[in-house]
């Protein structure tokens, strides 16, 4: 591994005690104020996609008025190209579930649910036995506090938080409306907090390191490691731990098979990066401090040279058109019109000039489409059709 890839073994670290001793340690000794207080102070962001402060999130949920508030884990990983949450519900779930309840202290929940991608639903057997071991710690601490697996829809939209909380409800899953949000009115309608299931573990790790030595990890302004779904034409393909902000240059370095062209930062809701711009950005959350960051939920694709941009476009417009609910109009006809424009500037039955119209297109979803699907149609859309128009085009 070169020196600006800084490799990480935390998360995945072997259990170095009793079930679920940091967790009972945590529930007795410090306050939900001061736990919230730390994850503040780590720059803790959700490692879903969004990026929005853990402590934050975990505020509103506690100060919003609730006689009942649950706490859920996002384990849809739908994105094309992730498979990290996977590896720790395989290897490490009792870190993920000890974030759980510990988030269920801080907000006064008492119901939990990991909402489980349906092709995992081979893991469900081994998690229950996992969720029994926590439930009995529970018990013996009086901790009123319980975990249900439940199964997912096998729709990429019900990772979308209000998506997925309407789908545990029985709903169709569809996105809602936000405002309001999960933390003050989410699921059955009472506060939520809904995190991705590699954001409670990294909140083990704060709680274990303290925030001052947690964010001693991450460069270039970023905090905290992250776990990295490596694929695509690489000869190093697989889940890699890795601090957060390096250079994309460094990535490709490090990851590439010598020939990369483009890559993929975040699937196909994310943005492609070409070659002549490896240096220009780092992988972390955007802000003020650090600049031109992408961000990812942990999907990074390679492409190299063989590779033809038009047929990853063409793939990925297919994947929004098979996954948009059709809930709104941008996105249901949006992802449609433009997957058939290209088909018809290839065909040449439209003059490459109707490429700017899908342009403006894309950008037009990005602003009026209801969920983040929708709306990040355009990310891929336009940063490949910026780089690679000589093949769409031809
Ligand atoms: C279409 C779509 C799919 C999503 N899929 C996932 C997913 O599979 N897992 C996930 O954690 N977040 C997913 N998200 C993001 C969630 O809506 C939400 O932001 C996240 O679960 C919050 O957790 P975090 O703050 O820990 O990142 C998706 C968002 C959209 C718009
Ligand atoms: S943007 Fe797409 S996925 Fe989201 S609500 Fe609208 S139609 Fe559904």
């Amino acid at each position: 591994m070169s020196t600006s890839i800084k490799r990480v073994d935390i998360i995945f670290a072997p259990y170095s005690e009793a079930p679920y001793q940091k967790f009972k340690e945590m529930i007795t000794s410090v306050t939900p104020e001061f736990i919230v207080d730390e994850l503040i102070a780590s720059g803790l962001r959700g490692r879903g996609g969004a990026g929005f402060l853990t402590g934050l999130k975990w505020k509103y949920a506690r100060n919003a008025e609730g006689d009942i508030k649950y706490v859920v884990s996002n384990a849809d990983e739908g994105e094309p190209g992730t498979f990290k949450d996977r590896e720790i519900l395989t290897k490490v779930p009792r870190k993920m579930i000890s974030g759980m309840g510990i988030c269920a202290y801080v907000i006064g929940a008492k119901k939990g649910y990991i909402y489980l991608r349906a092709e995992y639903n081979y893991l469900k057997k081994d998690l229950q036995s996992e969720l029994d071991i926590f439930h009995e710690v529970c018990r013996e601490m009086n901790f009123d506090f319980n975990i249900e697996i439940f199964s997912g829809m096998g729709a990429y939209v019900c990772g979308e938080e209000t998506a997925l909380l309407n789908s545990i409800e029985g709903k169709r899953g569809e996105p809602r409306n936000k405002p309001p949000f999960p933390t003050n009115e989410g699921l059955f309608g009472k506060p939520t907090v809904i995190n991705n299931v590699e954001t409670f573990v990294n909140v083990m790790m704060v709680c274990r390191l303290g925030s001052e030595e947690y964010t001693k990890y991450g460069i270039h302004g970023q905090t905290g490691s992250k776990l990295f779904s490596i694929s695509g034409d690489t000869p190093r393909g697989g889940v890699y731990e890795l601090e957060l902000g390096m250079k994309i240059r460094d990535l490709v370095n490090e990851f590439g098979d010598g020939n990369t062209k483009a890559i993929q930062v975040g699937g196909v809701s994310g943005f492609c990066v070409p070659r002549a711009k490896f240096d220009e950005y780092t992988i972390g959350f955007p802000s003020k401090l650090t600049g031109d960051s992408l961000p990812t939920g942990g999907s990074i694709k390679f492409f190299n040279s063989k590779r033809s941009m038009y047929h990853v476009l063409e793939n990925f417009l297919e994947f929004f058109v098979e996954e948009s609910c059709g809930q709104c109009t941008p996105c249901r006809v949006g992802t449609q019109q433009l997957l058939k424009g290209i088909r018809e500037i290839k065909l040449k039955s439209m003059p490459p000039l109707y490429l700017n119209k899908l342009y403006d297109l894309a950008k037009t979803m990005k602003i009026t489409s209801k969920c983040g699907l929708g709306q990040s149609v355009a990310n891929a859309f336009c940063s490949i059709v910026d780089e690679f128009k000589e093949e769409i085009i031809y």
